[in-house]
């Protein structure tokens, strides 16, 4: 039996595939590149030593999905193929909610279809929007997220849960995740982003890497310790990890939701000054005004996962920062330096 693993050429579904394969499983991947490349695929093959049949193409192309579950048995799928670019989805509303909803959608529907009732899905901290209480718990209230692409995910949330309520055959497997940054410890595979990156990870690298002149600090006024944002960072491959223990560990039919985070809430000059450490360089930074839409701090309470996944993160902002500068240095110009 295999895994349909949606969007399996991208940042956290490329490390995914690696962390299943290692511990198994066979992995199906349709990704339709639109923020990816094939050579991710070639590179995961190549770490493993394992094969992935691969299909180009979209989701929401309800003939492929057709044909992918007729030519494989597939018994879970887990979905990361999506936009995720929060600003991109305030200019773009309908590209988002058509893809990322309706994605979902036809995906579902192909699923049900073949009697294949478990998945996967990749949520995102996002949902929790303005945070009531830190850290962040599953119980939290979630909506009132504030653009696009935070609706769209917890409007995935609902119906995930809405197909459950419908047909409790189903396993439906919410995973929220915080902030992933890093790369495998190979350095073959890592995020690239197109463009300038909107995220910090990437930006302090390409700052470090000498494409990128200094980093914008976006507030210094928050309540917090430092007066600058505060996040969860989690190390892709912990990650992609939290995904094996979920297919592994979730075999009962039901609704589960988890957080994967650290626990942990570093702040925006922490993580300048941690990629410091990996560069062995000082980098510059200014401080700009806050960025439209952040909140103060945002991290999880992870206990969830540990108690019932066995699963919790072991890497922490040092090995995600040398990662990431090892892919950064090994790939400058990302998957098409090639
Ligand atoms: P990514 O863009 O690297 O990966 C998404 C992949 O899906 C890409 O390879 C893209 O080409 C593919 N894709 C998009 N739309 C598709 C479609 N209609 N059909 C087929 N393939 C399609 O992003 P990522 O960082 O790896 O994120 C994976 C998932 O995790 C996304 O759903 C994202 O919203 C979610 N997530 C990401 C973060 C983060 O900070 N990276 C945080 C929380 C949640
Ligand atoms: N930041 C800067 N300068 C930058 C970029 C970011 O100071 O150039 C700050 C932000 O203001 C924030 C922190 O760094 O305080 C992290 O920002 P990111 O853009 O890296 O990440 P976000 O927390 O804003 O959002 C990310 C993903 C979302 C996801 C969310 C929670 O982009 O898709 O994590 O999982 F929903």
């Amino acid at each position: 039996m295999a895994i349909l693993v949606t969007g399996g050429a991208g940042y956290i579904g490329s490390h995914t595939c690696v962390e299943l394969l290692q511990s198994g499983h066979e992995v199906v991947v349709i990704d339709n590149f639109c923020n990816s490349s094939e050579e991710s695929v070639k590179r995961v093959k190549k770490i493993t030593g394992k094969s992935v049949k691969l299909y180009g193409g979209d989701v929401r192309d309800e003939k492929l999905l057709d044909r992918i579950f007729n030519e494989n048995k597939i018994d879970s799928v887990i979905h990361f193929a999506g936009l995720k670019a929060v600003g991109e989805s305030c200019a773009k509303p309908i590209e988002y909610y058509d893809n990322n909803l309706g994605g979902t959608l036809v995906l579902l529907n192909a699923m049900r279809t073949h009697n294949c009732k478990k998945i996967v899905f990749s949520s995102s901290a996002t949902v929790y929007g303005t945070p009531k209480k830190l850290p962040l718990d599953e119980e939290c209230e979630i909506g009132g997220t504030t653009n696009p692409y935070g609706t769209s995910k917890y409007f995935q949330e609902i119906m995930l849960r809405d197909v459950y309520n419908a047909d409790n055959g189903w396993t439906v497997v919410l995973l929220r995740y915080f902030n992933p940054v890093g790369a495998h410890e190979s350095g073959m595979i890592g995020e690239d982003p197109k463009g300038i990156p909107n995220n910090l990870t990437p930006y302090i690298a390409k700052v470090a890497i000498g494409e990128l002149k200094e980093v914008g600090v976006f507030g210094n006024d928050y309540d917090t310790p430092d007066g600058t944002g505060v996040r969860d960072y989690i190390h892709v491959v912990d990650l992609a990890k939290g995904h094996v223990a979920a297919i592994d560990k979730i075999t009962s039919a039901g609704v589960y939701t988890y957080n994967l985070g650290t626990g942990i809430g570093y702040s925006v000059l922490d993580v300048i000054h941690a990629f410091e450490k990996a560069c062995g360089k000082k980098l510059p930074y200014s401080i700009k005004p806050r960025r439209a839409g952040d909140i103060a701090a945002c991290y999880a309470d992870a206990g969830k996962a540990k108690r019932e996944l066995g699963w919790k993160a072991e890497l922490g902002i040092d090995e995600m920062c040398a990662s990431l500068w090892k892919w950064q240095t090994k790939n400058p110009k990302g998957y098409n330096g090639d």
